[in-house]
């Protein structure tokens, strides 16, 4: 079944044609950062504009990049959350569309569920695995038994990882995407110029009832935006004196800490939960420390997209598409997007 799959969540307009949930047959990405560059941040309105403008020349490409026609296609995914909603309802109504012309079965697909499929276009992946799901607008620790049976054990309580190396490189002048400038940065500066605190939202204040209950809420949950004020308006205060405030040692003391803080979370639930085999998705999961200290952990199976699937594309919409059009689900024509993860404690079907 060759499915295409469209995404318009953020900053890139993508499709891709997948074959059997598996064999990318072609994967185009048309990405706005140079748009967006100028402001340090994506703007949603040039984000949807863009999108409006690209994405029947993008879809149109992937189709015939796989060397097919529309009449070869047989199904259509695109993603209708979480993600700036004008940017969604782009990919979303498109897609829509395309599927009432030529008569396809069409699906929604959750982003985040597709940020986790794209180490499986890969390889084969067995469940039950953790999941570390790491983009610009979420951070998610969860337990996966299948494609969208995936239960939430730990998120953020406010900024997520990519957000807060997105925020520190604008307020620095590092550039954007933060993510990819501070990776590059930080592989020449010295991670030990800066100590920053670790958060403590899953340390109980006293011995209350109460505050023991608060604690276990969040034994899995992460929490950024005290590192982000921390290295945006407490430098001297972590600084080691020893080392020159130079953007790559910034860099390399905020990305130690910002990586610490989901490892922590992250090796806490495969002591809990038992579960050795990790599946990493999300822009975040590009990041060359993330992935060297994972890499690092012999007794734990950890499992990486290759770079160019951790970003937002098509073909892990594809991918997750096809298996719910193989059980015989589809979206109802009245399907609209989102901005939200929805529900949050569960992901999964939600139209
Ligand atoms: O998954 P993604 O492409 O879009 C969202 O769904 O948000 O993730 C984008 C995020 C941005 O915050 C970007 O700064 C971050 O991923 N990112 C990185 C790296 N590459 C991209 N963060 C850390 N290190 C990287 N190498
Ligand atoms: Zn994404």
């Amino acid at each position: 079944m060759k499915v295409l799959g469209i995404e318009s969540s953020c900053d890139e307009t993508a499709a891709a044609v997948v074959e059997d949930g598996k064999k990318i047959l072609s994967n185009v990405v048309a990405t706005q950062i140079p748009f967006h560059e100028e402001y340090r941040g994506v703007v949603p309105e040039i984000a949807s504009r863009k999108h409006t403008e690209w994405i029947l020349p993008v879809v149109m490409k992937a189709v015939s990049d796989a060397g097919l026609t529309l009449a070869d296609i047989d199904g259509i995914a695109a993603s209708n959350r979480p993600g700036l909603v004008g940017a969604l309802l782009v990919g979303l109504t498109f897609g829509k569309t395309l599927a009432a012309a030529e008569d396809k079965p069409f699906i929604v697909v959750n982003h985040m569920l597709g940020h986790l499929y794209a180490a499986h276009l890969d390889r084969d992946i067995e469940y039950p695995y953790l999941g570390l799901l790491v983009s610009g607008g979420h951070s998610i620790i969860c337990r996966v038994t299948g494609f969208d049976s995936i239960e939430i054990l730990g998120t953020t309580v406010d900024d997520a990882a990519g957000e807060a190396f997105d925020k520190v490189a604008k307020f620095y002048g590092f550039g954007y995407p933060g993510g990819v400038a501070i990776d590059k940065l930080a592989a020449n500066g010295n991670s030990a110029s800066a100590k920053f605190p670790m958060p403590k939202i899953d340390k109980s204040a006293d011995s209350s009832g109460k505050a023991h209950r608060e604690s276990a809420l969040h034994r899995y949950d992460v929490s950024y935006s005290g590192l982000k004020t921390a290295v945006i308006n407490q430098l001297d205060k972590f600084w080691n004196p020893e080392y020159e405030k130079t953007p790559e040692n910034i860099a390399a003391a905020f990305q130690e800490t910002a990586v610490n803080i989901l490892l922590s979370r992250l090796f806490r639930a495969v002591k809990d939960t038992g579960i050795s085999r990790i599946v990493a998705g999300g822009g975040v999961a590009a990041n060359s420390l993330l992935r060297a200290r994972l890499a690092e952990r012999k007794d734990l199976e950890c499992i990486f997209p290759p770079l160019k699937l951790c970003t937002d594309n098509g073909a892990m919409i594809a991918g997750v598409g096809y298996h719910y059009l193989l059980r015989g689900d589809r979206s109802p024509k009245t399907v609209s997007a989102s901005p939200r993860v929805e529900g949050f404690r569960r992901l999964g079907r939600q139209n």
